[in-house]
């Protein structure tokens, strides 16, 4: 390995989380309705209004009324930092309110005075896969240029009040879902079932514009403030080495890597403004949009990453197909998969890494990545998960390496470091965390936290600036 590969002093390790996901308490304190509370079977499930069926979004892991002891074991791992999001329905319950909700914003005040007396840097996601239910009844969702102005007021209100405490920032959670879950990721309903890609594409216009005032916004209150984009990470593989494979594969990667573009680069790039005119888009942009977009970048580049995809213009590679959080894509022969067909490729991170720096030249931050499994509680109440702690150190070895091919990393907040709600699967069955939580997913247990295996391992990681994997 390199001798340049090395995790930089104040590199930001720990764990990211969503508020939807661990919260629970979805309607204490004067919360409104999100999309998330209508979603009782995940995200890329339709929505239901009607809010019969059981949600285990409801009640999370009720992080709510625990948080305190929670960041306790963060601490005791050695947080750095502590990546989570704000549920706009706390703060707006209806979102186009013009003064905010104080209890919810006291809430994340104590959430994050809580992280600064353990040392732990707060790492805050503005919007992490949902909105206020209202926003998309009454106006539609992101397709509606109205939201745009209320996402600017929303972001305001946090940066206002809690500038002098959190230095970084992210708009929207994996913003490029909205091309796969449009309803998660932009509140657009279709009720034919197909996929508009007018409204989506024009709903990410909205977005783009909503991030770049908040960029702007953020600025203003406290030029110190970091505040980046964030895009779940698909890097693409060509099946094989037939050039077509290969533009295939290029293609693919561009669906994910527009929306870093806009972005990081502040434009949009001609690759897309063809795509819009080959497919009779025509996207309403009014004057002044573009120069927002342009003068209003994002300070560094954060995203997800939990396995990488494979493209190929052949019928018969297509039929083999794995899994995924948002996209399920054909079957790489080269990997083994997770319990949920999710391909594993450590490999793939450092790929990522390079790709994102070569083309932004921004720091990075990787703001997820894990494995989901199943976990055993053994009758001696431990809990032996290796092979976590494997997927996790091959990942972490990875980074180490894209450190040393001279990648700007800034920092690394695994996914879930407390067991929490799956968002594409909404089941408490597939598990991330290093702290195990007693609940199931038909909301069964005692909410007891225990440590497993890989909280002393994640310890030692941190404890050395990861060069005990
Ligand atoms: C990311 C999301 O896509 O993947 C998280 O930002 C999510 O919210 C994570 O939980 C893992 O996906 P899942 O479906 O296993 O929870």
């Amino acid at each position: 390995m390199s001798k340049l590969a090395k995790f930089p002093e104040g590199f930001l390790w720990g764990g990211a989380v969503a508020a939807n996901q661990l919260e629970g308490n979805f309607q204490a304190d004067g919360k409104g309705l999100s999309t998330a509370d209508v979603s009782p079977n995940g995200i890329m499930s339709p929505p239901d209004y009607s809010m019969k069926d059981y949600n285990l979004y409801h009640e999370g892991i009720d992080f709510y009324n625990t948080y305190k002891e929670d960041i306790a074991l963060f601490a005791e791992m050695g947080f750095k930092a502590f990546r989570f999001s704000i549920a706009w329905t706390r703060i707006f319950p209806n979102g186009d309110e013009l003064h905010p909700n104080e209890k919810g914003l006291a809430f994340y005040e104590n959430v994050i005075d809580e992280l600064l007396k353990n040392d732990i840097e707060p790492v805050i996601t503005i919007s992490h896969y949902e909105m206020p239910l209202h926003l998309v009844r009454e106006y539609g969702g992101w397709k509606n240029r109205t939201l745009v102005e209320f996402y600017e007021r929303y972001a305001k209100t946090l940066f206002e009040r809690y500038h002098e405490k959190v230095k970084y920032w992210m708009t929207f959670n994996e913003i490029n879902v909205l091309l796969h879950a449009p309803f998660t990721g932009g509140g657009l309903v279709f009720e034919d079932g197909n996929k508009n890609e007018q409204d989506i594409y024009q709903a990410a216009h909205h977005q783009f514009l909503g991030s770049a005032l908040a960029v702007k916004a953020g600025h203003e209150i406290n030029p110190d403030l970091q505040i980046g984009c964030m895009i779940a990470s698909m890097i693409t593989y060509p099946y094989t080495s037939k050039p077509e494979d290969m533009f295939a594969a290029t293609q693919q990667d561009r669906k994910t890597l527009f929306f870093s573009d806009v972005q990081s680069r502040g434009y949009y790039p001609s690759y897309m403004k063809n795509y819009w005119i080959e497919n009779g888009i025509e996207i309403e942009i009014e004057d002044g949009d573009l120069e927002i977009l342009r003068e209003h970048t994002v300070d560094y580049i954060g995203f997800s990453y939990y396995m990488s995809f494979v493209a190929s213009t052949d019928p018969e590679h297509m039929k083999q197909q794995a899994s995924g959080n948002l996209l399920a894509g054909i079957k790489n022969p080269y990997l083994k998969a997770s319990e949920w067909g999710w391909q594993i490729d450590p490999v793939g991170l450092r790929t990522v890494c390079n790709q994102l720096y070569d083309r932004y030249e921004k720091p990075l931050f990787i703001v997820e990545n894990g494995l989901g499994a199943v976990d055993n509680v053994e009758e001696d109440g431990t809990i032996q998960d290796d092979y976590r702690i494997d997927y996790l150190r091959a990942h972490i070895a990875e980074m180490k390496k894209a450190i040393g091919d001279g990648v700007d990393l800034i920092g690394y907040t695994s996914w879930g470091p407390i067991d929490l709600v799956s968002a594409s699967t909404a089941e408490l069955k597939k598990r991330y965390g290093f702290i195990y939580v007693d609940r199931d997913s038909e909301g069964k247990g005692s909410n007891k936290r225990l440590k497993k295996k890989s909280f002393d391992w994640y310890k030692n990681v941190i404890g050395s600036n990861g060069e005990k994997l």
